[in-house]
């Protein structure tokens, strides 16, 4: 490690220079907590498709993609003539404009749960927003969540996102959230059930389709199903956190790629185009507490304002040049979904070859590589994942041998863009080959 340390300080003399004056000023020296990685992370001047440039002119095949948000790759030609139309006529109003009306007509038209739709700016408001619906239309307080279920900075739902999922998530956490946020094992049928059940007080039950930050993990078709006939018999609700799998799995998302429809979805990333946004959408009948012009129940509605900046101009005119372009495009997640294949296949192989065991998860354009600690691990949910690889491995000595052949990563993987091509899986590919026998010695 200490040679791939070397090398990657040779190669960013300029980012550690930033990193100095970041370190002064920033808590960390980062502006969110998974950018730093050790010794110090590069800092970038411009992307291009699927490639990013640093201040030290290194170029990167980029698999974070904007945390997942840019569809279509960095600086696409039809979201940048979009933006600027836009900026020509106004960034922000404030006020109410056509550009929000068309993007959740396109939200409702694609996916299938969205009858109605309330646009914030990130994915933390729009599971916040989410989780207060849930309980305002249940009357009731308990959120059921997976293990490694990532829904953001929301405070209300900050509970057993990191193994050993046990104990407080963050300082500054009410203790009463611990008591009204629980988890199950992802993917685990009979304990999900028996939690539904269990629970007198049960609002909701909220989960990604595809478990992102806990590790790349697809539900099980029969796990989703199970959970949609377990709430709607107890009449809680069922909320898919599609930020990441929205638009990507497909037009209509996990939901329309599992066929489990949920009553409320939590929306984000590539929804705004790589601008900031987020959204909460749902059944007329759970979005219509939240209708300002009155309704509700007993006089009192769910209270979503969506922020100052919610469904800005410029940041709809990039969702919806993205979302239609998608829709124009619609077969590419066809070339993504055999990419995905291919990387999620090959991998774990090119690493055998080496001599270092790794798996690879993920559905569709999304991948992440893990490490396990012996044979036959089948990794189902994050505690598999938790208790059962070299996490260290994979977040540090993996991620800096890869950025030393031009290749970013974040946890192990990431996801395809409309940008990447057969040549950059075949670039990951021969980048796995080349840092193997580094990899190998690390996990003596
Ligand atoms: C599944 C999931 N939910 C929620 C969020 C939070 O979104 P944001 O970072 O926009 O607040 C994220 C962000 O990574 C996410 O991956």
């Amino acid at each position: 490690m200490e040679e791939g340390q070397r090398e990657y300080l040779s190669r960013t003399s300029g980012s550690g220079e930033l990193y100095e004056r970041a370190l002064k000023v920033m808590p960390g020296g980062v502006s969110h907590g998974i950018r730093y990685f050790r010794p110090y992370p590069f800092y970038i001047t411009s992307g291009k498709g699927a490639r990013m440039r640093d201040v030290d002119g290194n170029e990167l095949l980029d698999f974070w993609i904007g945390h997942f948000a840019l569809m279509l790759g960095h600086n696409h030609p039809t979201v940048l003539r979009a933006m600027r139309d836009q900026l020509e006529l106004g960034v922000h109003w404030g006020v109410a404009h056509e550009g929000e009306v068309k993007l959740a007509e396109a939200v409702a038209r694609l996916v299938p749960c969205a009858e109605y739709v309330r646009f914030c700016n990130t994915g933390a408001e729009a599971t916040m927003y989410a989780a207060r619906l849930a309980r305002g239309h249940t009357g009731r307080s308990t959120i059921l969540k997976a293990e490694g279920g990532w829904h953001g900075f929301c405070t209300d739902l900050l509970v057993a996102v990191h193994g050993p999922y046990d104990r407080p998530e963050s300082l500054g956490i009410l203790p009463q959230v611990q008591e009204k946020v629980k988890a199950f094992p992802f993917n685990d049928v009979g304990a999900a059930t028996k939690a539904i059940r269990r629970e007198r007080d049960l609002a909701a039950v909220i989960v990604e389709p595809v478990l992102g930050a806990g590790g790349a993990v697809p539900a099980d078709g029969e796990f989703l199903e199970a959970l949609r006939e377990e709430t709607e018999a107890r009449e809680a609700l069922l909320i898919f956190d599609e930020i990441i799998t929205g638009f990507r799995l497909g037009l209509g998302g996990g939901q329309e790629y599992f066929g489990v429809t949920p009553d409320l979805v939590a929306l984000g990333k590539i929804l705004g185009g790589g601008l900031p946004i987020g959204a909460v959408a749902g059944s007329e009948e759970v979005m219509e507490l939240s209708n300002p012009l009155g309704g509700g129940r007993d006089g009192q509605r769910v209270s979503i304002g969506g922020g100052t900046f919610s469904a800005n101009p410029l940041t709809t005119s990039a969702g919806l040049a993205t979302l239609r372009y998608l829709e124009a495009h619609a077969d590419e997640y066809k070339r993504l979904g055999v990419l995905g294949n291919e990387i999620r296949s090959a991998i774990p192989q090119v690493f055998a070859d080496g001599g270092v065991h790794a798996a690879c998860t993920g559905a569709e354009s999304i991948f992440q590589v893990h490490f396990p600690r012996g044979e036959g691990l089948e990794v189902k949910s994050a505690r598999d994942i938790y208790e059962g690889t070299h996490y260290r491995l994979r977040e540090e000595e993996y991620k800096l041998l890869l950025v030393n052949q031009g290749v970013f990563t974040m946890h192990g993987g990431g996801a395809l863009s409309l940008a990447h091509t057969r040549e950059d899986v075949l670039h990951l590919r021969n980048a796995v080959a080349n840092i193997a026998p580094a990899l190998r010695e690390s996990m003596r």
